[in-house]
């Protein structure tokens, strides 16, 4: 074997990237271990803890054959050349920077178990996203080893996004490798330069200060959720006049300088990355004395909780301002389609809403059932987890569609009309369905961003 590869945290971003670099890099060994001992079987069985689309083949090409999954953190250390650090970095629920900083003592105590097993020199890799210096703190930690160990820390932040990640991970858009900018730091980019040169072009492997990578991290989080939060922000002005935000979405993405990606307007954004990393962000801004970029970007998150509530309000005041004892079939509760994950997802918002509204839910979603009832979990209130959508929307006044599945818009509409209370409600909160069609099969269409659809205002 080449090298010994050791990856601490078996989450979504530890155990997808580590089984491409294994595949790709089959002289090394690569190990991936995990505090939780249920995960770690889950890897090591048919049953994979997280749904990716092209996961599994991956993981049976290299798994037992230069890909290993265990439990034993310490033997792990002690084996690797190269250590990458994927364990999670939660929003800080205590003390200073409550809700807004990032509770960094898994990282404190993963820097400490790797001096404690360490007998020889090693490069760690900041794998999670962290906050900008992070890295400093990590080599002052790692440094104080009285070992006489050297550890060399690097910064190579993952921008995969969920329901891609094996896309993302094979054919990056770049990879991003921080380095101290000292002989050492700069020999052990190398080490990290080797292994993604196998699949990943050169010019597309991007090296930089290590802060500049940390921080590069967060940022890009930020910017992609601001072009949500800023098109979400004008359908909301497009539902009060006759702009349709499709069309406007559209047209601007047009113009190359700003881009067609990432201009869906929808009942916001989810998923367990943007909201941290803002928050994050807004922390470091205040603590650095930038109370107004700190606003700027606390602001990006604020019309997210708006583009949610308003969601829920929509639906309220459309059907006769009452929901109580309503049957309303919740389609999607994944924080986007092609994935279990339910991380942040608006679904848990909006279900909660609705729930104290006492509205009865009929929660449907292709993969995320399973998370859904884990985020429900002792929500007061008459919630129902069922595995088919024409079962769900049986009997209820509204559907309500929270989550982008493409098959959503395959279904046989005319069929769920007829099994739903009349008048029938269908609010999209993601415009995945064709709504002209829904609205001539006799719903009242609410999509975002758009006019309604709506039989009743003609009563009006
Ligand atoms: C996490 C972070 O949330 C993200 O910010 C970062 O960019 C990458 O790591 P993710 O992989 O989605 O993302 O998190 P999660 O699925 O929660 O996985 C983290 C794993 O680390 C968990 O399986 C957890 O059991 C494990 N862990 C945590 C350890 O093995 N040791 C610890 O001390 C703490
Ligand atoms: C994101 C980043 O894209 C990725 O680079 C980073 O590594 C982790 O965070 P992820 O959270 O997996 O990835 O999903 P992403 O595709 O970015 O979607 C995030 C949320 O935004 C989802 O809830 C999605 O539905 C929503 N979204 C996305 C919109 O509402 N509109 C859009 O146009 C795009």
């Amino acid at each position: 074997m080449n090298k010994t590869i050791l990856c601490i945290g078996a989450g979504y971003v530890g155990g997808p990237t580590m089984a491409v670099i294994a595949d790709r890099c089959p002289d090394y060994k690569v190990m991936v271990v995990d505090i939780d001992a249920g995960r770690i079987a889950a890897w090591q069985s048919e049953q994979l803890p997280i749904y990716e689309p092209g996961l599994n083949d991956v993981v049976k090409r290299a798994r037992n054959r230069n890909l290993f999954f265990s439990t034993d953190v310490a033997a792990g250390i002690r084996e690797a050349d190269i250590i990458f650090v994927s364990v999670n970095t939660p929003t800080k629920m205590f003390g200073a920077g409550a809700g807004r900083a990032s509770d960094l003592q898994y990282w404190e105590k993963t820097a400490r178990d790797i001096i404690e097993n360490s007998d020889r020199d090693k490069i760690v890799v900041e794998k999670s996203t962290l906050p900008v210096r992070t890295a400093e703190a990590m080599n002052r930690i790692l440094g104080s080893n009285d070992k006489g160990l050297h550890f060399d820390v690097l910064s190579n932040p993952e921008f995969l996004a969920e329901g891609t990640a094996i896309r993302d991970l094979e054919s990056p858009d770049r990879v991003l490798i921080g380095a101290m900018e000292t002989p050492a730091g700069l020999k052990a980019q190398q080490v990290l330069i080797d292994i993604y040169t196998r699949w990943v072009p050169r010019e597309k492997i991007k090296t930089a200060n290590i802060w500049s990578s940390e921080l590069t991290k967060l940022v890009s989080n930020a910017m992609l959720a601001q072009r949500i939060s800023s098109v979400n922000s004008i359908s909301a002005l497009c539902e009060k006049t006759a702009a349709n935000i499709q069309e406007v979405s559209e047209a601007i993405g047009m113009d190359r300088r700003i881009g067609n990606r990432f201009l869906r307007a929808s009942i916001g954004f989810g998923g367990s990355c943007f909201k941290k990393d803002i928050l994050n962000l807004v922390y470091l801004c205040e603590h650095y004395g930038l109370p107004e970029v700190a606003k700027y970007w606390e602001q990006v998150v604020l019309m997210n909780e708006y583009q949610e509530a308003r969601f829920v309000e929509n639906i309220i005041a459309s059907m006769f301002n009452t929901i109580a004892g309503k049957r309303i079939a919740i389609f999607g509760f994944a924080f986007k389609a092609d994935t279990g994950d339910t991380r942040e997802s608006p679904a848990i918002y909006v279900s909660r809403l609705l729930l104290e509204e006492h509205a009865q839910l009929a929660i449907f979603d292709p993969k995320a059932l399973a998370n859904a009832k884990l985020e429900l979990q002792g929500v007061a209130g008459q919630v129902e987890y069922i595995t088919d959508p024409y079962e769900a929307a049986k009997g209820a006044h509204a559907i309500a569609v929270l989550t982008e599945w493409p098959e959503f818009a395959e279904y046989d509409y005319e069929r769920l009309y007829r099994i739903m209370e009349k008048p029938a409600f269908i609010f999209d909160g993601r415009n995945v369905l064709d709504h002209r069609k829904l609205y001539e099969i006799g719903f009242n269409v609410y999509p975002i961003g758009q006019r309604a659809l709506a039989h009743l205002e003609k009563i009006k």
